[in-house]
């Protein structure tokens, strides 16, 4: 095991020190020892069919770890906060439903266990993973800070933070944004955003939507949200607001992953073959289909 570390680390080292590694194997020319540190190892240089073939060695699963503690009794319980139209939302019975809330439980039927989902503050989720809630879907951004509570699986939907104004409002470009009165919900990554803005007053909402109506109210200058909630509030608010493409304001892409319990890779691989399945089969596109497209109408 301590080898195929020691290889796999000099693998992902020689990837980024391509012609120092290179020159290093002319040198040596051999292989590490295994009782070589790991730093060790990763200074010297193996021939690369050996390091091809250690990485691929290391590639297969562990044979003990096979279920998931998180799967151990049988129900998957997924964290969401259903205020993120069409991801996620409460439908007439006053049950979550949505694009994620599909997608979870076909996830679920795929690893035969039952879904149950709980709907929460969103800026709860991150921290319930592994306690109250085995996983979240809540069309949840991959952000490395994030990252350092809990794991993703492959993500799922690439979007970008949108800026919803009111119609007649002059704001166009990032520089505009300073010094405005600006809402978000509250631990998104538009909220993040909205405090990089110099001078802006940012105010926090638990549900965008409240965020929204204090825009038609008057009491903000616009609401920086995820593109599709963004696009179904357009849709809400029709005559009063209009929704503009974050890309405009120099915001990045996203990326949509499912959140789980930090160091599971058991439950990661078995969540990321479900998803690939979906993908490869056409049931992802018949999801997107039926929530994601014509949301925003
Ligand atoms: N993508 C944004 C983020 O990860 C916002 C997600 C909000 N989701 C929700 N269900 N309310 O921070």
């Amino acid at each position: 095991m301590k080898k195929i570390l020691a290889a796999m680390l000099t693998a992902v080292l020689c990837m980024g020190l391509l012609t120092a590694c290179g020159n290093a194997a002319e040198e040596t020319g051999q292989a590490a020892e295994t009782e070589e540190t790991a730093t060790e190892a990763a200074n010297e240089a193996e021939p690369a069919d050996a390091v091809e073939e250690t990485a691929e060695e290391a590639a297969q699963p562990e044979a003990e770890a096979s279920v998931s503690e998180a799967l151990a009794d049988g129900v998957l319980n997924v964290g969401t906060n259903a205020e993120f139209p069409p991801f996620e939302y409460v439908d007439d019975n006053g049950e979550p439903d949505g694009f994620d809330i599909a997608l979870i439980k076909a996830i679920g039927e795929k690893l035969g266990v039952e879904v149950q989902v709980e709907n929460m503050e969103f800026s709860a989720l991150v921290a319930s993973i592994g306690g109250k809630i085995d996983v979240a879907i809540a069309g949840m951004t991959v952000t490395d800070e994030r990252k350092e509570t809990v794991d993703f699986s492959d993500s799922y939907y690439t979007a970008v933070q949108y800026v919803i104004l009111p119609k007649d409002s002059e704001i166009a470009a990032a520089a505009d944004l300073e010094g405005k009165a600006i809402g978000v919900q509250l631990g998104t990554t538009g909220d993040f955003i909205a405090e990089e803005i110099a001078g802006a007053e940012v105010a926090q909402y638990n549900k965008a939507l409240d965020a929204v109506n204090d825009l038609v109210n008057g009491r903000l200058d616009c609401v920086i949200v995820d593109k599709n909630p963004a696009l179904v509030f357009q849709s809400k608010f029709e005559d009063q607001v209009k929704a503009v493409d974050g890309a405009q304001f120099d915001f990045e892409a996203e990326e949509y992953a499912i959140a789980i319990p930090k160091g599971d890779t058991v439950l990661a691989e078995q969540i990321n073959a479900a998803l690939k399945e979906m993908m490869d089969d056409g049931t992802f596109d018949e999801l997107v289909k039926e929530y994601i497209e014509g949301s925003d109408e």
